[in-house]
């Protein structure tokens, strides 16, 4: 088990860019290994949950180099080009990897089976199953199919209409990929707008999807054409600085190349709700998504709501949200995020455990939390949970806390972040 230590720290300054998008880095690899030709990706997310994308689209036949870099080069195998591999792809910590892959693979004729370590065994994977049995994929696992291991014998798909109970990129965009398989059209509905990186980036290798209001289509048997791309940098990473200098006093940081696609900036309405000094600046197109770079200054926060559409916008970013909530002034209301309990870790358990441990008051529901603000926490040891998202934002709740935090179980920042450490030491000069 790997901790860090963290004290109390003076103002955060410099200018950073941290590591590429992970959820389109994932779909960068999936995409591009059934591709037809050369796609090059630029600013790849090398981390453990992409790399082993990477990994399991090698294993199904998808050439890929550059693996432990930021560039990678995939000759594309066509929609009809993997192959059977010879052993179970594991997709270790993540819940993209595994979900988008079963997509992916119902529609194969071949035998495919993906695993991944004890968190993502445990995470439910009938949200996809269920709907992919609807189009005739052959899906048997743990539980029924609920639980991975998951075995997929490939078979012909057929399009469905899908109204989805919940608001999951992850489920909309395994079905999209089945969908490029079946036999006439696919069509996910949604309560909520999830992230549509799988449609922008599909459609940018060519493929016709339509959409209407909370409706995505799309038509099976479409060729995807290769070409360039370039990752921007994961706002969930930048989350993180844009918290830790929010909170720590006499602050002034500049995060570069941040992705600032609608689906995904909810936590910059969050902040800035809180009264955060955050300025969006050199804001562009980045390819099929936009980026901008972004200032944030120390600002004394005050107490939020976050609910309803809100939430999807922001999922990721809950841990670092309470981090916020619990060093602003007055109450911070999480709710509606029930989805937070099956994430790498339960979340809500996970954050209120440690605010508990540093002095926070706060309450639990099953869909949320309330936290009472207060103006330094005390330094405790926190556990992450194996979860890379709450072991981050501990540390950056340790910067502003009396005395020693101590964070357990921090290798799994590598996950997603393996920069994080660096990028923080070189804010504190
Ligand atoms: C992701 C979708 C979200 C998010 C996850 C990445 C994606 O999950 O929490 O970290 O890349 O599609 P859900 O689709 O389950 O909400």
């Amino acid at each position: 088990m790997k901790t860090i230590k963290v004290n109390i720290t003076k103002a955060l300054k410099g200018e950073i860019t941290v590591s590429g998008d992970k959820s389109i880095s994932h779909r960068a690899v999936m995409i591009g290994g059934i591709a037809e030709g050369r796609t090059k990706i630029t600013g790849f997310l090398s981390a453990e949950d992409t790399i082993n994308s990477a990994r399991a689209m090698i294993a199904l036949g998808a050439e890929i180099e550059g693996i432990g870099t930021e560039t990678l080069i995939i000759k594309g195998k066509g929609l009809r080009g993997l192959s059977e591999p010879e052993n179970m792809l594991d997709l270790g910590n993540s819940g993209t990897g595994i979900r988008l892959l079963m997509g992916l693979l119902a529609g194969q004729n071949f035998f495919s089976v993906l695993t991944g370590d004890a968190s993502l065994r445990k995470r439910p994977m009938a949200r996809v199953s269920e709907p992919l049995r609807q189009m005739g994929a052959n899906i048997t696992g743990r539980e029924g199919g609920k639980k991975a291991p998951i075995a997929i014998t490939g078979s012909k798909l057929k399009g469905i209409a899908y109204k989805s109970p919940i608001a999951s990129a992850q489920v909309k965009s395994s079905l999209l990929l089945a969908g490029l398989y079946a036999d006439g059209e696919t069509s996910i509905t949604e309560p909520m707008k999830s992230r549509d990186h799988t449609e922008r980036m599909l459609r940018f290798f060519g493929a016709e999807i339509k959409e209407k209001d909370l409706t995505v289509s799309i038509k099976g048997g479409q060729r995807l054409n290769s070409g360039e791309l370039n990752v921007p940098a994961d706002i969930s990473s930048a989350a993180f600085f844009l918290v830790a200098a929010s909170i720590v006093e006499g602050s002034d940081v500049v995060i570069k190349d941040v992705g600032i696609n609608p689906t995904r900036t909810g936590i910059i309405d969050v902040l800035k709700n809180m009264g955060a000094d955050i300025e969006l600046f050199n804001k562009r197109d980045f390819g099929f998504e936009s980026a901008a770079d972004i200032r944030v200054r120390y600002s004394a926060l005050k107490g939020t709501t976050v609910s309803g559409g809100l939430v999807p916008r922001t999922i990721d970013e809950f841990p670092i949200i309470c981090i916020a909530g619990a060093l602003a002034e007055g109450e911070t209301i999480i709710r509606d995020a029930k989805e937070l309990r099956i994430k790498e870790s339960d979340r809500i358990a996970a954050m209120a455990e440690g605010l508990r441990r540093m002095g926070v008051e706060i309450e639990e529901f099953e869909d949320g939390l309330r936290i009472v603000g207060r103006e330094r926490l005390n330094g405790a040891r926190c556990r992450s949970y194996s979860d890379h998202r709450v072991a981050m934002a501990f540390i950056i709740a340790g910067l502003k806390a009396d005395g020693e935090t101590v964070v357990e179980d921090t290798e799994w920042i590598s996950t997603s972040f393996p920069d994080f450490m660096n990028k923080l030491n070189s804010l504190k000069g």
